[in-house]
């Protein structure tokens, strides 16, 4: 059995809403029961505590009215796969270790950088970098629906606004405002004014209060149109690109893996232009699909340069 103490600091977490500590302590637990020789329970308690890891549902019952605006998916993919350009590598790893070692900064009275601004095209990797920074960070991705929040609940977007930095405040995790644009949209714009204009200076406030210890991500297809006193608010501002060269081979090694054979990436990427990263990833993924339906183990070039054109033509449609 666990010790009154376990037992104690449990509800205590809950209470808190402290998941991870609740998360630890029930891992102390697991181990506890294992070192009395009740390895079957303590394994039930691992695979609880795992399934559970990402799964968790906390949003949802402390807010049910947003339940319809905020997804949780599982933060899944590893930093070393996100193919960015070495100044942005440098600044997520940044962005990483002051949340890790904030105890250390607040000390000295500063605050780690934790609201961040990803602006760039489309397929770039701006949703995959909220994800990536939630799985180094441990903490669960929670991804507001911009979008609806403002054609959905029209007149009340400010009052939903509220209450969304109301659970970032409560409940520890990466929060992503993806699509951000139908917020940001500049203000006094002839068709943005009246409640849009409201809205973004609500988010501005919002995003200027609060002193949580969750991590907040807004990104956007379309910088043109952001207000620049929105970019102030933000602890740094990533901007990418289409990947150039370099960046392309690496994407279509680790893409195509064991497939790659006697493939060249660096033959294939000078023939590609105007593709982004998410184009490049599907081009390969189409490549293998074919090489396995063909009955082969390796992606031809040819393979390849024709499911990039495939890409590349749907644009010119
Ligand atoms: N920079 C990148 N590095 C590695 N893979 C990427 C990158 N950008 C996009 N991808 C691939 O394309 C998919 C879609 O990218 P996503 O993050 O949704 O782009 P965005 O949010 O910028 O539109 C990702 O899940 C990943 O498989
Ligand atoms: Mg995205």
């Amino acid at each position: 059995m666990a010790t009154a103490e376990q037992i104690k600091s449990l509800l205590r977490s809950h209470f808190d809403n402290d998941s991870e500590r609740f998360l630890t302590i029930s891992m102390q637990v697991a181990a506890h029961e294992a070192r009395q020789g009740h390895s079957a329970l303590a394994e039930e308690i691992k695979g609880l505590v795992e399934k559970n890891k990402f799964s968790r549902t906390r949003v949802i019952t402390l807010h049910p009215d947003l339940s319809d605006l905020i997804l949780q998916a599982g933060p899944e993919t590893k930093l070393p796969e996100l193919i960015v350009n070495d100044s942005i590598k440098t600044r997520i790893a940044r962005l990483l270790k002051e949340y890790r070692q904030k105890s250390k900064i607040q000390l000295f009275g500063l605050e780690n950088r934790r609201k961040l601004l990803i602006s760039g095209p489309p397929g770039t990797g701006k949703t995959l970098t909220a994800s990536i920074i939630a799985g180094e960070l441990h903490l669960p991705l929670y991804t507001i629906l911009v979008d609806k929040l403002i054609t959905k609940y029209m007149g009340e977007t400010a009052a939903k606004l509220r209450q969304i930095f109301e659970v970032i405040a409560r409940q520890k995790g990466v929060y992503l405002f993806d699509e951000f644009d139908a917020i940001g949209a500049e203000r006094g714009r002839d068709n943005e004014v009246g409640e849009m204009r409201r809205v973004l200076n609500a988010f501005l406030q919002f995003i200027e209060h609060d002193k949580s210890e969750s991590f907040i991500i807004a990104a956007t297809n379309n910088p043109g149109i952001l207000d620049k006193a929105l970019f102030r608010r933000f602890d740094d501002v990533l901007y990418y690109k289409l990947p150039e060269k370099e960046q392309v081979v690496q994407l279509i090694k680790n893409r195509l893996g064991t497939f790659k054979g006697a493939l060249q990436p660096e033959s294939v990427a000078d023939t590609i232009r105007a593709l982004s990263h998410s184009d490049i990833c599907q081009a390969c993924d189409d490549a293998i699909k074919d090489a396995i339906l063909e009955g082969k183990t390796k992606v031809t070039k040819e393979m390849l340069l024709n499911m990039l054109k495939d890409r590349f033509d749907v644009y010119r449609q």
